[in-house]
């Protein structure tokens, strides 16, 4: 079958891989979706389940460093547009394995584009109709501080570009031109990435685009993340391990609100630009934690505080960030997008889903990952 565009989306057995490639396999039948990913821990073909008999979906078994593969893949099925997220994605494996952040996520993410460039450079039409569009973290700008006007204790409500009000726990956000500082070896090395991919539109004319998003939460999330980790833990009554005092900061947006922001940006973003992506939804460490507690008991039909006992403070991150909160006033005014879930709902359906989907958890924390978070929590 011919298809109206072929898509290349990296990573797309991860957390928000997952939710990008069902979106775009679903809403776009006439394109051909390919999905690469070499399944590490952290990547699951049961998240892709219910869309992995679908006539316009391929999945691929690489490793995106394998240059040859990528070559390959890129002139099997006449790439278009490559979507990249695979990645190394855990800040504290990355303090303990920084080789394996650099390996992927730089020397990967520049296998990428040097087939990429490769191929279309091959093509008479070149990069007409080209796009790689490459999936970045907030955490490359570094931290925020927590500062607050003089007589208010934060949250308070203060004014993003976009003159709209809203809770935060500083007066600044992570604008698109805020200067790169990023200070954990998975955010140096996703930097680093970002660079390679806007020098590659800067020295060889490649059409790319860049986008830097803030922390996600929902379905098919690995559990050594926040979230789904404290969710899965109340539920085993096993100690939830707060880093430091619980005082860090972070914007949280719902999954599907990041997969439609791409969706968005693919289709209507402008090469090399970038766009930063957030709700404006940021929450300190411990409050968030509080809320999760609450959902768990409730939903589970214990009495109400029963697993307050489980907060164990232990030592904190090293390097840890204190606050993130970006500022989307940009995506919002030039292409539109705007979250569509209040946090409250996307905190009730994803701690539903985590619950309801207990095989889903079980089956991927069993075995080596048990050993390794373990062996984490002990060392703390
Ligand atoms: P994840 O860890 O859940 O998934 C990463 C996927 O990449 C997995 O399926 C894994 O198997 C695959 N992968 C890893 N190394 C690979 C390699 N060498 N070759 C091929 N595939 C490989 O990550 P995620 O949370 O879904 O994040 C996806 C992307 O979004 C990353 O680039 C990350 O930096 C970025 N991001 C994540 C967040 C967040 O809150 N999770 C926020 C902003 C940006
Ligand atoms: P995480 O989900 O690892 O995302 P990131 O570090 O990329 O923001 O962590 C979110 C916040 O939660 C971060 O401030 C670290 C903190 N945290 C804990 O307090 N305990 C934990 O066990 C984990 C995994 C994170």
């Amino acid at each position: 079958m011919d298809f109206k565009r072929n898509i290349l989306i990296t990573g797309g057995a991860g957390f928000i891989g997952s939710h990008v490639v069902r979106l775009f396999v679903n809403k776009y039948p006439d394109y051909h979706i390919i999905c690469l990913d070499k399944l590490t821990y952290a990547g699951n073909l049961a998240n892709l389940k219910d869309i992995e008999d679908a006539p316009n979906y391929t999945f691929v078994k690489s490793d995106i460093c394998d240059y040859e593969t990528i070559q390959a893949v890129m002139l099997q099925h006449n790439i278009d547009g490559i979507i990249h997220l695979a990645a190394e994605s855990h800040v504290d494996r990355s303090i303990k394995d920084p080789f394996t952040f650099a390996r992927t996520n730089v020397m990967g993410t520049l296998s990428l584009l040097q087939a990429a460039k490769l191929y279309w450079e091959s093509l008479p039409e070149r990069y007409d109709g080209k796009l790689f569009y490459h999936i970045s973290t907030d955490e490359v700008y570094g931290a925020l501080e927590l500062s607050h006007p003089e007589g208010i204790e934060p949250p308070f409500t203060t004014t993003a570009s976009s003159g709209e009000h809203h809770l935060a726990y500083g007066t600044d956000f992570f604008y698109e031109t805020t200067k790169y500082n990023p200070h954990s070896p998975y955010s140096a090395s996703k930097a680093s990435s970002d660079h390679f991919v806007r020098a590659f539109h800067d020295t060889y004319g490649m059409p790319t685009i860049v986008t830097n998003c803030s922390n996600n939460y929902g379905p098919y999330q690995f559990p050594e993340k926040l979230i789904p980790l404290f969710i899965n833990n109340i539920r085993q009554r096993k100690p939830l391990p707060v880093y430091g005092k619980g005082e860090n900061v972070r914007d949280w947006l719902y999954v599907v609100d990041h997969a439609r922001a791409i969706d968005t940006i693919f289709h209507n973003g402008k090469p090399a630009e970038t766009y930063n992506i957030g709700g404006f939804n940021e929450w300190k460490n411990i409050d968030l934690i509080k809320v999760m507690i609450k959902t768990v008991d409730r939903l589970l039909g214990n009495p109400e505080g029963y697993s307050d006992e489980l907060i164990t403070y232990v030592t904190d991150r090293a390097g840890h960030d204190l606050r993130y909160a970006i500022d989307s006033t940009k995506l919002k005014n030039e292409l539109g997008w705007e979250p569509s879930l209040q946090f409250e709902e996307g905190i009730e359906k994803t701690v539903s889903w985590y619950l309801d989907n207990q095989a889903w958890l079980d089956n991927i924390t069993s075995g080596e990952y048990e050993r390794y978070y373990d062996d984490m929590y002990k060392n703390r």
